[in-house]
């Protein structure tokens, strides 16, 4: 009896996954809210399009952490646009059963996994590209559904 009671305590957790710390400094996972540029939620208007992703506070050349024990599944290139060529990197993840990719991240290795709380690279300087902005790690589901729930 006791058994099964542990075994279903085990089953629920996969259904409320919570993102650990991101980014150094930033231990509360704080969203991007507005700045000149936009705002940081899942849904926000970019021109004629909308956001993919969710945007995390993370200032520049802050460490960045594997919120959970991760697979790393390759480089991802942002950008087309040469102009940004100083952000143009992130990393494809997976863990939890979640597939993510975090943007504007210099990854230190790009295959292999990651513990939990453990260093996945650096922020790269988004002030460099985008002055003024709240600088930030975009969150983005692989099948770009909403993060928010995770955080
Ligand atoms: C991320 O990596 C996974 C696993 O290799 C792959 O299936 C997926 O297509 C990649 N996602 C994106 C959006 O690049
Ligand atoms: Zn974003």
């Amino acid at each position: 009896m006791r058994r099964v009671f542990v075994l279903l305590a085990v089953l629920c957790v996969c259904d409320g996954v919570r993102f650990g710390q991101l980014c150094s400094g930033n231990s509360a996972n704080s969203q991007r809210t507005s700045d000149k540029w936009g705002r940081g939620n899942y849904g926000a208007r970019r021109g004629d399009r909308l956001h993919k992703g969710l945007d995390i506070v993370c200032s520049d050349g802050s460490i960045v952490y594997a919120p959970f024990d991760v697979t790393l599944n390759g480089r991802v290139t942002v950008y087309n646009d040469p102009t940004k060529a100083a952000i143009n990197s992130g990393i494809n993840l997976s863990g939890q059963g979640l597939c993510f990719k975090l943007f504007y991240v210099q990854p230190d290795r790009t295959s292999g996994m990651v513990r939990a709380g453990q260093r996945l690279g650096v922020m790269l300087p988004m002030q460099s590209v985008y002055p003024g902005i709240t600088s930030h790690i975009h969150v983005q589901m692989c099948d770009r559904s909403d993060p928010t729930s995770h955080f």
